[in-house]
């Protein structure tokens, strides 16, 4: 078992990454023994939950699977169902899932009571790279993502990557995304390390899957804990491709793409942009776009059946939470591997290129 701490503020939790199995005892020493309440959704409970018998308050809270976990009406039957299990204040709460399980779990594990610490058993490569790290927690709402949510740290994360040999290509390869994304903000040699590896990965091999995963968490840690509440600047570079990747969920109907897809077109677009504007090479951007279509995610507008639909986009974009008066901030590029925010891009320029799309 190897452990990352990840720090904020005066404090840290660990990650653990290796097998649940051996991990069992470090999650039900957080309630001295208790069984611990357990949200999931019935795919990975069916696939993975009965993992966590020895440890789990019966019946588990379930929640939709996919994007549509991500409700104000789920979040009220997990609040409810912690309700009806006599959860008491302060009870850590375990979250079983991809990163729409552990945003909605970690949302109503902050608002219970006035908070519980939240464990987080993250079952995609998104969420084993990603979103369990970092305490960000969200539903979405008005037909926008992560419109209400809060920051709330989990108590302990553990990652087992072998948990995601049952996981469908396409979730794999949605996942991948935000992998790539960590070389293209400040990491060139992972990046290139993707180029090399990513097939393999994406093919099943085990070993990357590890590298990759164990990489990523390593990243995050770095980041979060020189940012942990997403406001000096360096957290935000992980919205690399999400304002745009954002936009093009919503656009498309919140559910319909993967959250990894749309980063993926949102990666070449603001490699695409950001060469527009000036900062950086074009053929950075047809290197990032061309790792991507080889592992089949897509790349531009057209490939998500949204050719034409810039207008909307832009109009999603300009009522994102990172949007100021002056513009949207965005995460830009300098090359790859060298990610900047830019904190309000020219209204003008981005709805020219926008526009154009
Ligand atoms: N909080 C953050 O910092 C953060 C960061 C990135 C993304 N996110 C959010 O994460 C969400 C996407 O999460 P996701 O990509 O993990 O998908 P997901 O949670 O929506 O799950 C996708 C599907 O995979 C299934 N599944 C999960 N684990 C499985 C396994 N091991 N084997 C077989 N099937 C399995 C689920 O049942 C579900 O049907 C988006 O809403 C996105 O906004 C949050
Ligand atoms: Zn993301």
């Amino acid at each position: 078992m190897i452990t990352v701490a990840v720090g904020h503020g005066q404090t840290s939790y660990p990650v653990l990454i290796g097998d649940l199995a051996q991990a069992l005892d470090h999650i039900s020493a957080l309630s001295d023994g208790q069984p611990l309440p357990l949200i999931t959704d019935p795919r990975v409970l069916a696939l993975h939950g009965g993992k966590l018998t020895p440890i789990a308050l019966q019946p588990p809270i379930l929640v939709t699977q996919g994007e549509a976990a991500k409700t104000w009406q789920s979040l009220a039957s997990i609040v409810d169902g912690l309700a009806e299990r006599n959860v008491r204040r302060g009870a850590p709460i375990v979250a079983l899932g991809g990163g729409s399980v552990g945003d909605v779990a970690g949302l109503a594990a902050s608002l219970f009571k006035r908070g519980c610490p939240i464990v987080h058993i993250p079952t995609t490569l998104l969420a084993q790279a990603d979103s369990a790290i970092g305490g960000k927690t969200a539903i979405d709402s008005a037909g926008q993502k992560n419109l209400a949510g809060t920051f709330h740290m989990p108590a302990l994360v553990v990652v087992d990557p072998d948990l995601l040999d049952t996981l469908d290509p396409r979730q794999l390869r949605s996942g991948y995304a935000e992998v790539v994304k960590y070389g293209l903000i400040d990491d060139p040699a992972f990046f290139a390390w993707c180029e090399a590896h990513g097939a393999a990965l994406l093919a099943g091999d085990r070993d990357a899957r590890r590298h990759a995963v164990g990489h990523c968490i390593r990243a995050k840690a770095t980041m979060v804990a020189a940012d942990a509440l997403d406001v000096g600047g360096q957290r935000a570079l992980l919205n690399l491709g999400h304002s745009f990747g954002h936009g093009i969920e919503a656009a498309a109907g919140i559910g319909r793409l993967l959250h990894g897809e749309a980063v993926a077109v949102g990666l070449v677009l603001a490699f695409r942009l950001s060469a527009l504007l000036g900062h950086c090479d074009p053929a950075d951007g047809q290197r990032v776009a061309e790792h991507l279509d080889r592992v089949r995610l897509p790349t531009r507008l057209d490939h998500v059946g949204l050719a034409g639909t810039g207008e909307a986009l832009l109009a999603l974009m300009m009522a994102d939470k990172k949007a100021t008066t002056n513009g949207p901030a965005l995460v830009l590029v300098r090359a790859i591997g060298a990610a900047f925010l830019e904190r309000a891009v020219p209204r003008q320029a981005l709805s020219a290129f926008v526009r154009a799309l």
